[in-house]
């Protein structure tokens, strides 16, 4: 009966052939030829086992022999018992040398199927080695628990893997092991008790207890795996929602960028300036500012102030903003105060105040002689200070009465006006744009091309 028990321990170790050679043939990414399976089935975690065996098996035979006369039956006992934990270690780093390069999903599935064989091993140990009577549960729990828990681990343990990927596989599998190791030492210490403290009446029980401990361990398990399931599952429900939050989110974001830019195209309609300056302003401020190393953050908005910095002119009569003529003192100064009007408009946006800044001070001069307050260097805002210069590069650039000229003497002038009319830092940010090619002039199209860019930063007919 013993040798009986043995071999059909050995057959139920088996049944982890099927998943082991499954998840193998997933990790190489392809079918197995049969060369292979062969190759695979000889070092697979049973068969280590089994090579464990018959290497200790061959150390009693030498004993037995003479030859290893200085080894005793119990030194014997306590090799075999090690002799558990090396095929254990060795079967690890098999899977480690297998999972050599693989991706995560596929590791999580190789070393799940580790876990599948010493479970059925634990399962064989404690219900089916002890009672030979049960052979058949002794069978067809591990066969069914391997199965089960293959169906219900591999997914949750992939997701797992692919949503923490800080999770180790290795770290996740080896805890998993010596659990089951842990368990094992459990059993193991009912057995010994059985033998050296408990009487035979003692002992019926406990074969009892050792078959329901076996199926104990079997429902935990499964109850962890499909607890472990509906948590993924919840898990995958959060981060649906997480998702359609973030789209919500980017929708919102967007519809407000769509906003500023209608509002924008609004003021360049009205002013019959040049077509799409606000944009343009925005998109060299954007780059000025990252140049001068503020974050895309930051940029953005100062990109968004930028694009609104002309808003107050809503405010102006047509007649003025569009007058052909050169204006008046008076008609000057009523244009002028298109910056404060555009203050006024913004100051309620109070989640981006960099907005009203912008449009405000972005006719302040680095050394004091500008408009509205005729403050003077980091007195005014930094924002303002960026917009007043991309302002002034468009100005000069965007009218194609200077065609290609445009760029070179805009530069010159940002050059020559930096310190005075620019802030020096901003200025040379701009200048590394341009030299750098990063920022491109001669823009759209003006209405007339009569003025000259000499006063940068003043709008054309503001002058
Ligand atoms: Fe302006």
């Amino acid at each position: 009966m013993e040798t009986f028990s043995e071999i059909v321990f050995f057959i139920g170790q088996l049944v982890i052939l099927p998943p082991y050679l499954a998840a193998t043939s997933n990790l190489r990414g392809r079918k197995l030829s049969t060369g292979q399976v062969i190759k695979y089935i000889l070092i697979s975690p049973p068969f280590v086992y089994i090579y464990t065996i018959f290497l200790f098996g061959l150390i009693a035979a030498l004993k037995r022999a003479g030859v290893l006369s200085a080894l005793n039956e119990e030194s014997l006992q306590n090799a075999v018992a090690w002799g558990d934990l090396l095929a254990l270690f060795l079967s690890y780093l098999l899977a480690l040398f297998y999972s050599k390069g693989a991706k995560g999903k596929d590791k999580l599935l190789f070393f799940f199927v580790y876990l599948c064989f010493y479970i059925s091993r634990m399962v064989f140990d404690i219900t089916f080695s002890e009672l030979p009577e049960i052979l058949f549960f002794g069978l067809a729990v591990p066969c069914i628990f391997s199965y089960a828990m293959y169906r219900f681990l591999a997914k949750p343990l992939t997701e797992l893997a692919k949503m923490a990927k800080y999770l180790n596989a290795h770290i996740i599998v080896f805890a998993l092991l010596l659990q089951g190791l842990l368990i094992l030492r459990f059993h193991f210490n009912l057995f010994f008790m059985r033998y050296d403290f408990i009487s035979n009446i003692m002992m019926k029980k406990l074969w009892n207890v050792e078959l329901w401990f076996g199926y104990l361990i079997h429902i935990l398990l499964l109850v962890g795996c499909v607890m472990l399931k509906q948590y993924m599952s919840s898990i995958r429900e959060v981060a649906e929602k997480n998702d359609q939050l973030a789209q919500n989110n980017q929708k919102i974001t967007r519809i407000s960028i769509d906003a500023l830019k209608t509002l924008a195209a609004t003021v360049d309609a009205k002013d019959s300036y040049t077509n799409g300056h606000s944009m343009r302003v925005s998109r060299y401020a954007e780059k000025i500012a990252r140049k001068m190393g503020y974050d895309q953050t930051a940029a953005d908005t100062i990109g968004k102030a930028a694009m609104m910095h002309d808003i107050g002119k809503i405010g102006i009569p047509d007649a003025i903003l569009k007058k052909p003529a050169v204006l008046t003192k008076e008609e000057y100064d009523r244009i002028k105060t298109h910056s404060e009007k555009g203050y006024e408009i913004l100051q309620n946006m109070e989640y981006m105040p960099e907005l009203a800044l912008g449009a405000r001070y972005h006719h302040e001069r680095w050394d004091g002689g500008g408009y509205p307050e005729g403050i003077s260097g980091e007195d005014i805002p930094a924002v303002a200070r960026i917009t007043a210069a991309a302002d002034a590069y468009d100005a000069m650039t965007s009218n194609r009465a200077y065609s290609a000229m445009s760029v070179s003497y805009a530069r010159s002038e940002i050059e020559k006006n930096s310190g005075t009319q620019f802030d020096p830092r901003v200025a040379d940010a701009l200048l590394e744009l341009i030299d750098g090619n990063e920022i491109h002039g001669v823009y759209g199209v003006s209405d007339s091309g009569n003025e000259s860019g000499n006063d940068a930063g003043i709008h054309r007919r503001n002058r």
